[in-house]
């Protein structure tokens, strides 16, 4: 399939922009669409003069400009939904926030694939399932939440649990819609700064010779993927019209994500050791701190990808040492 009118939300953010990128390269008509609370347009600058590609600032929660949009790019066939608050500190500083965006945002773009009968796909998290007491997560699992007066880190995780909510009950109502679980992608362009993600914060701290900080001594687990994989995962499973059976994917959950379990010490290991063999960092390290974590931070979150792998044909093709190689090129 190429030609397609696609929206996506969120499109100026770290996963966003790279999924522009791939539906550009397919032959579909993209239009990017973002607040710029945490993405940026310099993600987008390969594709600024594409034919093609366009780019609209705009609130996800905002429906007129979501409509003018959709006019913008003359009608629409599929709208990925990528835009929430994300990065864990806004959890506990914005909650509100982050459940004001990730729902509304849901919502609105929910209302906006029926009115235009386009198919719909959300961008989830495994954090939908809440402290997943059990592993790997898997579609059944139970989603477990815990007493907000303690912490409100689960603004994020229950806002996604509402998002799958609305959309479950959205597919039951005959909306095309898809759900995608990525479990911690990495790569270019994932922030580094204090509301970044794990790889990209170690990364800058070793550029710019700060301590690296193991939240708990790093004892906790995570599979991490590699960009590409995971937009790949999100291009399967939007621009698929069936299964690899040959059946409906309306309704599906799907997670992407590697099955290549390591703790979070072990991923400072293994970037020391992948810089250690770069001859201009040789005694360079920096120190490593353990500091508190942030409550409600899951001990493990490993994904059962076999859904992905049979409806879809998906598996993560990258291994963690590849990823954090070709992450630390582009870095240096
Ligand atoms: N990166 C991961 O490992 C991961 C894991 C699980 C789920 N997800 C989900 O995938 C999606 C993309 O994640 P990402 O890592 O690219 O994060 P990101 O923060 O880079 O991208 C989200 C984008 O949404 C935009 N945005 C925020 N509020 C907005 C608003 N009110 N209106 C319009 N745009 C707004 C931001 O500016 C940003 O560009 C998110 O929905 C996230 O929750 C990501």
């Amino acid at each position: 399939m190429s030609g397609l009118n696609i929206l996506v939300t969120g499109g100026a953010g770290f996963i966003g922009s790279s999924l522009c990128e791939r539906l550009v390269i397919e032959g579909h008509n993209v239009l990017a669409y973002d607040s710029l609370f945490r993405g940026r347009k310099s993600n987008l600058s390969s594709l600024q003069a594409h034919a093609d590609f366009q780019f609209m600032q705009g609130d996800v929660r905002d429906i007129d400009r979501l409509d003018e949009a959709i006019e913008l790019l003359g009608g629409v066939d599929i709208v990925y939904h990528l835009a929430a608050v994300n990065g864990t500190k806004w959890f506990h500083e914005a909650a509100h926030s982050v459940i004001d965006v990730n729902i509304n945002g849901t919502l609105r773009t929910l209302e906006l694939a029926m009115a235009h009968d386009a198919r719909y796909v959300l961008a989830s998290s495994p954090e939908a399932f809440g402290e997943a007491l059990q592993q790997p997560i898997q579609n059944g699992n139970d989603m477990t939440f815990t007493d907000p007066s303690i912490h409100q880190r689960h603004s994020y995780g229950a806002s996604k649990y509402l998002d799958e909510i609305a959309s479950q009950h959205a597919a039951r109502d005959g909306l095309d819609v898809r759900i995608v679980r990525p479990f911690n992608a990495y790569g270019p362009r994932l922030l580094g700064d204090e509301y970044g993600q794990v790889v990209a914060m170690f990364f800058q701290a070793i550029l710019s010779n700060e301590s690296i900080k193991l939240h708990n001594g790093g004892k906790q687990t995570r599979s991490f993927t590699w960009i590409d994989d995971v937009v790949e995962g999100f291009v399967l499973a939007g621009l698929q019209d069936k299964s690899l059976q040959n059946e409906s994917l309306t309704g599906c959950a799907l997670n992407i994500g590697s099955t290549e379990e390591i703790t979070i010490q072990q991923l400072q290991e293994t970037i020391f050791s992948l810089i250690s063999n770069d001859e201009t960092w040789v005694g360079k390290l920096p120190k490593i701190e353990s500091i508190d974590g942030y409550h409600g931070d899951a001990k493990r979150r490993l994904p059962d990808c076999s859904q992905a792998e049979t409806l879809l044909g998906w598996k993560s093709k990258t291994s963690l040492e590849q990823g954090l190689s070709m992450m630390w090129s582009s870095l240096r």
